[in-house]
Parts: C-alpha cells; structure tokens; sequence
C-alpha cells in the first residue's frame, strides 16, 4: 500500500475512484483502520464529544487537537492525517488562523488541517493554503455554528438556503482548499456541488453522489450509544462486545476465576 498525499486524494476524484473517510482520534484505533486501508484520516473535534463526553464541539482546544492528532500520527503508516481546527482557532483573526494551523502541523504532525465555513471563511482558507498547508473545507451543517442553526439541521432544504451553499462550495474551491466536507445537506445538492467542483466532496449526511464519504468512527462501530443519526450506518457493535466482556472479567474476578495459574508467575 502507498503513502496517501492531498495529491494522492485529489487523483482519486478525477480518476472517479471512491474516497472512504473515518475520523480517527487514538494510537490503536488508527493503526487498525490504516491496516485496512482507509486512506484519510480526519481528527475531528467531534473527540470532544465521542471522546471526552463534552455536549457540544465548542469546548474542544487546539491542545486537545494536537494530543489525539500526535496520537493518530503515531498510529498511521499510509493514511493522509487532516486535524480539525476547534472552535474560536481560526475565527478571531487570520494570524490566529495561521498560526493555529501551524500548530496543528508542527506539533500535531497533521499533513493538512480542516475548517467550518465558506464565503465567511474564503480568507483564512486562502491565507492557510498560501503557508503550503493544504486546507480541507467544511461547510452545510457545521457543528461549530450550532447556535447560530439553533441545533444540527439538515441544511440547503430551501432553494435559496441552497444556492448560498453552492456559493459555500464555490469560496472554498476558489481558496485553494484541496478537499471539501459536505455535513448535513439533501443528496440531490451534495450531487450538483460535487458535479460542479474540481476538488474532493466528502460526505456526511449528505447521499451518496459525494466523492467520499466519512463517518464518526465511534458511531460506525456501535460505540456511541443508542441514538445515532439516520445518516450513520453501523458496522458493528461494540459497544455491547465491551459491556459482555466486562461482565465477564467481573465475574470471573468476583468468582475468583481470574487469574488462574496460566495468568499467574
Ligand atoms: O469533527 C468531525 O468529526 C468532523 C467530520 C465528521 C467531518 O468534522
């Protein structure tokens, strides 16, 4: 298997070949997803959340970012490492988003960085790209912006909600970004915009015309609790595997089944 660069996925789209996308947060995880060839990896501040229980992303620091991007990158052998840029990182000004996004680089081993919004954001993509750090949009539903959707909406269901959108795309594209995230939006504008643009779309909650698709990792291995949304698919369970296991080891603990002579010195 080869190393996959930001040129590498751009060569996936024109070719027309699919771009599986997870979001990745921890050494052990990452080692097993790379094994099975997933080729991009995004460490998403979505850990705030599935990791560290938070309600929201808005609490999520670029600290945090770094921790479980290092931790990724150490896992990794071929996979394309994107770091999340956290909320209040990259919104205040460009020379907070610059110097962030060189944080993420230089202290995180992150190969590319990812940031919510379009035309509001069209600047500080361009700024970060012009550093040569390759940038992967996010616009649609951005969890960043909860407040302002007043809760995670399906976004672009109205025509003009729409073409602002496709606006969206078109800033980011237009920015330099080599990639762009497409969260929460109705199938049929995923399709237009991913038609449209030269770059990457990559799709959460957003049909299957997007050129790849990712999901919470956490999610599509049935580790996040019972309520997930209609979007996610569940490969697994482990959450339930957990919860037998450690009732098991209770058990067998209590019952004074463990440890037997095998797991003795
Ligand atoms: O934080 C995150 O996990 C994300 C991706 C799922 C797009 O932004």
């Amino acid at each position: 298997m080869k190393k996959y660069t930001v040129v590498e996925i751009m060569k996936m789209k024109a070719e027309g070949r699919k771009i599986p996308v997870l979001t990745a947060y921890d050494f052990a995880t990452a080692r097993i997803l790379d094994e099975a060839g997933i080729p991009l990896f995004i460490v998403g501040d979505s850990a705030g959340m599935v990791e560290a229980g938070y309600e929201s992303t808005l609490p999520v620091t670029v600290d945090e970012i770094i921790y479980h991007t290092k931790a990724v990158v150490r896992g990794r052998t071929n996979a394309l490492v994107v770091a999340d840029m956290p909320f209040g990182s990259y919104q205040a000004s460009v020379d907070d988003a610059r110097r962030n996004a060189v944080r993420l680089v230089k202290e995180g081993g992150a190969e590319a960085v990812k940031l919510e919004g379009g035309t509001r954001m069209a600047g500080v993509i361009k700024a970060i790209a012009e550093m040569d750090v390759p940038v992967m949009g996010h616009i649609g539903l951005t969890p960043q912006s909860i407040h302002r959707m007043g809760g995670y909406k399906v976004q672009g269901k109205s025509r003009p909600d729409a073409d602002l959108i496709m606006e969206d795309a078109l800033a980011v594209e237009d920015s330099g970004a080599f990639a762009v995230a497409l969260e929460g939006i109705p199938a049929q504008l995923a399709k237009e915009i991913t038609e449209r643009l030269t770059i990457p779309t990559i799709g959460i909650g957003a049909g299957p015309h997007c050129d790849g698709q990712v999901l919470v990792v956490n999610d599509m291995l049935g580790l996040s609790g019972q309520k997930v949304p209609r979007f996610v698919k569940r490969y697994a369970d482990l959450r339930n595997l957990i919860f037998l296991a450690a009732t098991e080891y209770i058990k067998d603990v209590v019952e004074e089944r463990f440890p037997s002579k095998e797991h003795s010195y």
